[in-house]
């Protein structure tokens, strides 16, 4: 994984369904309000769904935020990202972002897709700081409220 802040973060993945939604909905609710994906949902979302999770958590096993995502072939789909409020500006979600997509690379991942609503700045200086470009608009996409959706992706490589 890519050097990270002089922190004392560190991600935990291959967690139960029972163990990642509670935990996922709590910070979800945190961070969107378009609305926010309760734990019903996501408990959908990654039986039914497919799709795993990975979460950020403190030395002492207090959540900082997570990442969302589904595979299919050699895509990977980046459903939901967060940094929770106290962590941001840290260079938190840049590593997240880039050990995910390292790891992605390592498992033989070709591609990686995600969508961000136009007006999030935040996100989109963040994607594209690790080399995302855009890749497509869905106008009107999101509701609550409205706005388009941007299209990103990143093409891996071994390197990621
Ligand atoms: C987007 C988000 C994950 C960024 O997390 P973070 O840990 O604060 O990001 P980092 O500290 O790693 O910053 C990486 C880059 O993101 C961009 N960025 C992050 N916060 C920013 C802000 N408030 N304003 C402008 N750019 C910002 C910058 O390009 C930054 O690079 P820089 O520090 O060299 O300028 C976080 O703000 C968040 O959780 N937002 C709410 C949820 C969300 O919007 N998720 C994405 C949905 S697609």
């Amino acid at each position: 994984m890519p050097s990270h802040p002089p922190d004392t973060l560190r991600v935990k993945t291959g967690l139960s369904v029972e163990a990642l939604a509670p935990s996922l909905a709590q910070m979800d609710h945190t961070v969107f309000q378009d609305p926010a994906w309760g734990e019903s949902a996501y408990r959908g979302l990654l039986t039914g769904g497919g799709a795993e999770g990975w979460l950020l958590v403190t030395e002492g096993g207090e959540p900082a935020g997570f990442l969302v995502f589904r595979r299919a072939a050699d895509e990977v789909e980046l459903l939901r990202i967060a940094i929770l409020p106290r962590f941001r500006r840290q260079g938190w979600g840049r590593w997240l972002v880039e050990s995910f997509c390292g790891v992605m690379a390592r498992q033989g991942a070709a591609t990686v897709f995600l969508e961000l609503r136009a007006q999030n700045r935040q996100a989109a200086g963040l994607y594209r700081s690790v080399g995302f470009v855009q890749a497509g608009l869905r106008p009107g996409y999101y509701s609550h409220p409205p706005e388009d959706a941007l299209i990103f992706k990143k093409e891996l490589t071994r390197k990621n």
